[in-house]
């Protein structure tokens, strides 16, 4: 076996996000690399240490966003995974966009945005995690090709251990590479 044994905590690869919450009256956002899919229905999960200013906004209005910014958005994304909402106000890095179906701002400058209703929270060793229906979703039209959004278009951050990583673009299809192997 080549292989070689590594300290016990995942390195990633993870894609980073940006958590939305209504906080005090005004929108806040922080970096996140703990989200995501959860089940086959549009349900997202988002894991928030329990003293995160976002993580009372959460509680509070029990909705969140997921916000996924493109490379482009990098330095805007580290400074919301820096700086906490209680001493900066980081609504002003962005416009905020919402959607009647729930009380959680999301960021315009972001190609993807989902609006998510938390229906269940976990406490899991000081962290929050808040599983969330999604309500709405939104896309960037200049995300979009054929009709779908686009990986390249969007652009997604990757984080890698220590580093923000991009992608190289669409390998291959779910449900259709494996076939070769049936
Ligand atoms: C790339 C990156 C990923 C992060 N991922 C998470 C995460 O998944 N969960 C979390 O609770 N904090 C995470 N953090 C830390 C928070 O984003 C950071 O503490 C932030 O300042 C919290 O902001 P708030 O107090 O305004 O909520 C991450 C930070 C960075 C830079």
């Amino acid at each position: 076996m080549n292989k070689v044994k590594l300290e016990n905590r995942p390195v990633g690869p993870f894609p980073a996000a940006l958590a939305g919450a209504m906080v005090d009256g005004r929108p806040n956002y922080a970096a996140v690399g703990a989200a995501g899919c959860v089940c086959l229905d549009p349900v997202l999960y988002v894991s928030l240490k329990s003293t995160h200013y976002t993580t009372a906004g959460v509680r509070k209005s029990g909705y969140f966003s997921i916000n996924i910014p493109s490379a482009d958005l990098l330095p805007q994304t580290d400074f919301c995974g820096l700086v906490s909402g209680g001493d900066r106000d980081k609504a002003q890095l962005f416009h905020s966009f919402f959607d009647a179906a729930g009380d959680a701002p999301m960021i315009e400058e972001c190609p993807l945005n989902f609006l998510c209703k938390v229906f269940q929270t976990t406490q899991v060793r000081g962290f929050e995690v808040f599983f969330g229906e999604v309500v709405a979703a939104y896309a960037s039209q200049g995300a979009m090709v054929d009709g779908q959004p686009d990986v390249q278009k969007i652009d997604p951050i990757i984080m890698m251990g220590a580093s923000y990583c991009g992608v190289g673009g669409v390998i291959g299809h779910p449900f259709a590479e494996g076939k070769a192997l049936l």
